[in-house]
């Protein structure tokens, strides 16, 4: 079997290894620091007794999974802690293929690479179906791509890179389309919590039996390190994703469970509303002097990046290379999140020196507009 390596480690592997200076916008690694409660909770597990050392619970421990499912309005038995959100990703997408009701996968274009990839390492087949320009759902596309093969719908929302919010409505169409062809529908909403337009409603508000959640504190808590996420599964899928999620992992990390369940019940909204503030800062900073630089972007909605498309120069991965080397700037190759955007750059804003970033790519593009006109 030949699957594809998502290439992010790549380019900032070769970010790291250039010459000069270079902003890296590569990653979505928040630049923040994690609530207190979880530095101190991590703190106090260091000196806990040595039973505290041992297995925890597969399915996660007690405590998180209660504060979640709290949070969520589920019960805790649907609920599994996994290895980020990337495993319960693939916990969910893995109970879409092991019914026997087909091997497509429909991915939204542009696309985050790990859900080609993933579909792929399970024996899926992905197909790319288009958004709107604006990266929002494109419903008659969607109807249009599923068959009775088609297994498997996976929607991200706010979305990676797009930055858009689906609209709840346009999800449960995807819903009832998943339905009528026996998929089920993942809904990835890691960046719930980076909703600049006030429209995120979390796809659980329409309690369907076909619905899968996932989500993680990697992004909420800038604690991409810990690897604690979790999936939300209609009942009939909790046991088998459990099984799977034991077999693959034994269990999950006791000490960052704990600390993200102590982080959860003591940190309070203005955490998480800084942290959006200080990314809408940004993002205007940093729109605004592409508009200098003459770039097309897309403003997002959500998550914590912006996609930018430079007059003659495509997001091609060479095209990138030379924006590290000649720019000091990394971001993300367009190419590589499917068809739709090959054309852009995608800039993950997770770094203080986006707006130094930004200038650094206005100088760049005019001078390279201007070598441009003298050259011809
Ligand atoms: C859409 C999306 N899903 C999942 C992940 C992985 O999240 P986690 O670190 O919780 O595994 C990312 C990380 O960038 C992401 O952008």
């Amino acid at each position: 079997m030949e699957y594809e390596e998502p290439k992010f480690f790549h380019v900032m592997e070769y970010a790291a290894a250039a010459d000069g200076d270079v902003v890296d916008m590569v990653s979505g690694n928040p630049d923040w620091e994690p609530p207190a409660a979880l530095r101190d909770a991590l703190s106090e597990y260091a000196n806990g007794p040595s039973e505290a050392f041992q297995y925890p619970p597969s399915e996660g421990i007690r405590g998180l999974r209660e504060s979640i499912a709290a949070r969520r309005n589920v019960d805790p038995d649907r609920i599994v802690v996994t290895n980020g959100t990337g495993e319960a990703n693939y916990l969910a997408m893995a109970r879409a293929f092991e019914r026997d009701a087909g091997d497509e996968a429909l991915l939204m274009d542009p696309v985050y690479p790990y859900y080609p990839g993933k579909t792929e390492l399970l024996g899926g087949e992905p197909t790319l179906v288009p958004t709107e320009r604006d990266g929002s759902l494109d419903i008659e596309a969607v109807r249009a791509a599923a068959s009775d093969g088609t297994a498997l719908i996976v929607l991200n929302t706010p979305n990676n890179p797009t930055g858009a919010v689906y609209d709840v409505e346009n999800v449960r169409e995807v819903v009832e389309v998943a339905e009528a062809v026996d998929a089920l529908v993942v809904v990835d909403e890691v960046y719930d919590h980076f909703d600049f337009s006030g429209r995120f409603e979390s796809a659980l508000t329409l309690d369907s039996e076909r619905v899968i959640v996932t989500s993680g504190f990697s992004k909420s808590m800038a604690i991409t390190g810990f690897r604690v996420g979790y999936a939300v599964l209609p009942d009939e899928h909790a046991f088998p994703a459990k099984a799977r999620h034991m077999l693959v992992n034994v269990a999950g990390s006791r000490p960052a469970q704990y600390a993200v369940a102590e982080a959860l019940s003591a940190t309070d909204a203005d955490y998480y509303a800084e942290a959006r503030d200080r990314l809408a800062d940004r993002i205007d900073a940093f729109t605004a002097a592409l508009d200098e630089a003459g770039a097309a972007y897309t403003r997002p909605e959500g998550a914590f990046y912006v996609l930018a498309r430079f007059d003659g120069f495509p997001g091609t991965m060479a095209n990138v290379k030379r924006l590290i080397d000649e720019a000091g700037v990394a971001g993300m190759p367009g190419e590589t999140f499917g068809t739709a955007r090959d054309e852009w750059i995608r800039f993950a804003l997770v770094t203080p020196r986006a707006v130094e970033a930004a200038e650094r790519l206005v100088e760049y593009f005019a001078s390279d507009r201007k070598a441009c006109r003298e050259e011809s």
